[in-house]
């Protein structure tokens, strides 16, 4: 089989697949789950694309591969905070894949407004936003290699009772036309993924919008950037318990399996399917345009202790260089007169939207990143002096 389908049965085979029988906190954590400022800003930024749409109502936000929902949950939670009228228009859909969204939808989900869990995009065309982070790079890719000249695919076969991958011809002419077409020629020895599926994507999505945006969370590069000599073994990677694996041939459906997004092939997409593509930035930049460093600010007036260090840390992971602070975030538009958009620039507007907001904290739904790396720091100390003489 292709390594493509190989990946396919690994993360999503109903019996036995990764993302079919794991929870994702186990092997990995994502920016939803490491502080609720990252649904918070989100929301911020789904309240001006609102408002570019004149205020529908509803006004839809579609999140495929939602996992355990919490990024809809905090995006909800913070829009009753930030606008009424808002609120009430907003309309959560999760999507996913794996049972997990499905479950929560009727459990720990049922007391929120605005939710619905289910699986696969809607029929009828909606206006509003479909949203996803960390969606894209779950996708099943083909891997190929540049061998003697000729562009080759990777297969996985059995021998001896394990796994080995070996090169073939190509299984579809679309790889090779998909290189064509991002402008990378691969040097001799180099081997790459090959995301076939956000084509088919990007047309799904635009189908399903009568108006609206398209907001891309996930990590990746320029197609040059990507197919360089400093990926020269391509991007593919697994995670097992928090610990980076490198090992996709192995304990099969037990870990998670993920490779780099293409943005330049994920913005031809979405031109082939009539969308507008308004820009990307990095993740950090979009929150500190967000207004990310005024929260982080204000948290030490707010709270201290242990709280203080977990938030801190918490916010601080969703911007950090060389880890999520490197997301890309990438919007497209459909039907939509351009405009500029506040978390692409620093905008003035967003001071006096927060101003009186506090910043969410962390709950028991999210990851306490803090004690799992420095359990003393999550410690609290204070009550060492309840009890005491004060005065
Ligand atoms: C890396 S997880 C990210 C989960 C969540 N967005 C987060 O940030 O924590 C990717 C999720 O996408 C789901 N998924 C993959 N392909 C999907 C599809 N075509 N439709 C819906 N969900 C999908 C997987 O089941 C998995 O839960």
């Amino acid at each position: 089989m292709t390594f493509c389908e190989f990946m396919e049965l690994a993360l999503y085979w109903p019996d036995g697949g990764y993302y079919t029988t794991h929870s994702a906190s186990s092997d990995y954590y994502t920016a939803p789950s490491a502080h609720p400022a990252f649904g918070a800003l989100i929301c911020l930024q789904m309240y001006q694309l609102w408002l570019l749409l004149e205020c529908p109502r509803p006004f839809w936000v579609i999140e495929p591969g939602a996992g355990a929902g919490q990024l809809a949950r905090d995006v909800t939670r913070f829009a009753q905070q930030l606008s009424p009228e808002f609120s009430k228009s907003l309309r959560c859909l999760c999507l996913e894949r794996h049972p997990w969204g499905r479950r929560a939808g009727s459990t720990e989900l049922g007391h929120l407004p605005n939710w619905i869990a289910a699986q696969g995009l809607p029929f009828q065309r909606v206006v509003g936003v479909v949203l996803s982070n960390e969606l894209l790079d779950a996708f099943p890719v083909h891997r190929v290699r540049m061998e003697e000249g000729r562009l080759r695919e990777m297969f996985v076969h059995l021998q001896d009772s394990e796994l080995v991958e070996r090169p073939g011809p190509l299984s579809t002419v679309a790889l090779e036309e998909r290189l064509r077409r991002v402008g990378v020629v691969l040097d001799e020895g180099w081997e790459a993924e090959i995301n076939l599926a956000v084509d088919d994507w990007a047309t799904q999505v635009s189908d399903c919008l009568e108006r609206g945006f398209i907001l891309t969370i996930d990590y990746g590069r320029d197609a040059a950037e990507l197919y360089s000599s400093e990926r020269r073994r391509g991007t593919l990677t697994t995670f097992r318990h928090h610990v980076q694996t490198d090992s996709p041939l192995r304990e099969v459906g037990l870990q998670d399996m993920t490779a780099q997004v293409d943005f330049t092939a994920l913005e031809l997409a979405g031109r082939d399917a009539g969308l507008e593509s308004w820009g990307r930035t990095s993740q950090r930049r979009f929150l500190l345009n967000m207004g990310l460093q005024g929260w982080l600010a204000s948290l030490r007036s707010a709270i201290n202790g242990a709280a203080y260090n977990g938030n801190r840390m918490g916010m601080q992971q969703l911007i950090r260089p060389g880890g999520m602070g490197d997301f890309q975030v990438m919007f497209h538009a459909k039907g939509v007169e351009p405009d500029s958009l506040w978390g692409l620039s620093v905008s003035s507007e967003i001071g006096p939207l927060l101003a009186g907001l506090a910043p969410p904290r962390l709950t028991a739904e999210h990851s306490q990143l803090l004690g799992a790396s420095y359990p003393h720091l999550a410690q609290s100390y204070e009550h060492l002096w309840s009890g005491g003489d004060t005065t």
